[in-house]
């Protein structure tokens, strides 16, 4: 059988439309979500906190987890081992948790320490009766979870390579900066549209003034792309060190995508994490959170303006998903110059 998408961009057609309509297909791929590794949280939202619950992740992979700050930070389960509640309902900062319906208290390694009326079951405790962890994986500040995840290793490799220098760790995460937009589109038109700075001088006439369009730059990797925006001149670029492979470019912005969901956006002001959250075939939830490293540059540049880019976003994802909805749109074609990083997303859903 020949792949759903050819491999040579030149010949290949766009996703059919019944990746974005068809509800049994958006179910399937959703399945797949537990093989992969989600983010969970930069390690600063948890700042005098004990545990945060990690609402996404619910609705990526069926999970209700928290990030808990103890002698270590885990991602673990936020369901009760007694009979199912939730421990924590948004934050806490107690050093255990105790679950609101019966009264169990767990430490924030997850293990069971008190049930009340509870003497005389027999065989009790077990570790059956302690929180369920999940793997956990570590980079510069950065936390990631999953199910049974695999394949984070190359996209690793890469922004080390490339952006290890910046002190990741230590940026700060900025409430004021959450977002949370709910869109009539399916996810994967979100996606693919982060993916393409085609269409910027079409969309975004402030972005596309602070960016050198021509210079823009899309690099794909083993799950994931990277576009690097150039910055027009007089518009704030990073101070880019010598050992880092893009010393001398005016780079504005480096956008990071890893598959499934996550675009990691890194601006002169520091780090958005744009997360996108699939809640049916035709509604997701994309919610950004914002980690501050420089507050000068903030509200400048490519990463200046990020509601006004999004509602322009929007607007076009929102009138695609109409579009490949109806009968008279199957599929396209893709341009080789521009859209190398849609035509890889493509090929990753459908491998
Ligand atoms: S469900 Fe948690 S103590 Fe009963
Ligand atoms: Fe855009």
């Amino acid at each position: 059988m020949s792949a759903i998408i050819d491999p040579d961009i030149r010949k290949a057609r766009t996703l059919p439309s019944a990746f974005y309509t068809d509800e049994g297909k958006f179910e399937q791929i959703l399945e797949g979500f537990a093989n992969n590794w989600h983010f969970a949280a930069h390690k600063s939202q948890l700042s005098g906190r004990s545990a945060v619950e990690l609402g996404h992740l619910e609705r990526m992979i069926g999970e209700s987890i928290v990030l808990a700050g103890g002698d270590e930070i885990r991602c673990m389960s936020n369901v009760c081992t007694h009979r199912g509640m939730l421990l924590v309902d948004g934050s806490c900062s107690n050093n255990t948790l105790q679950c609101p319906y019966h009264g169990r208290t767990f430490g924030l390694d997850g293990r069971m320490k008190s049930m009340p009326e509870f003497d005389q079951v027999e065989d009790f405790p077990t570790t059956q009766d302690d929180l369920r962890i999940f793997p956990s994986l570590f980079w510069k500040g950065l936390v990631f979870t999953g199910i049974k995840p695999s394949g984070m290793e190359a996209c690793l490799e890469e922004m080390e390579g490339r952006i290890g220098w910046m002190p990741i760790e230590t940026f700060d995460h900025d409430l004021s900066r959450n977002r949370c937009y709910d869109i009539r589109a399916n996810w994967a038109l979100y996606v693919d549209n982060y993916l393409e700075g085609f269409h910027i001088p079409f969309v975004h006439n402030d972005l596309n003034r602070a960016l050198d369009y021509d210079n823009y730059r899309t690099e794909i990797f083993d799950g994931g792309v990277l576009q690097i925006g150039i910055a027009s001149e007089g518009e704030p670029t990073f101070e880019i060190p010598e050992e880092s492979p893009d010393f001398g470019l005016n780079v504005a912005a480096y956008y990071y995508w890893i598959f499934p969901g996550l675009m990691l956006n890194f601006y002169p002001w520091g780090l958005s994490v744009n997360l996108v959250v699939p809640l049916s075939v035709d509604r997701t939830r994309v919610e950004y959170h914002g980690f501050v490293w420089d507050k000068k540059f903030l509200g400048k540049g490519a990463g200046g303006d990020l509601d006004k880019v999004e509602a322009e976003d929007q607007y076009v994802v929102e009138s695609t998903q109409r579009g490949v909805s109806s009968g008279s749109y199957e599929r396209g074609r893709y341009s080789p110059t521009k859209e190398t990083g849609v035509h890889h997303f493509h090929r990753m859903l459908t491998s």
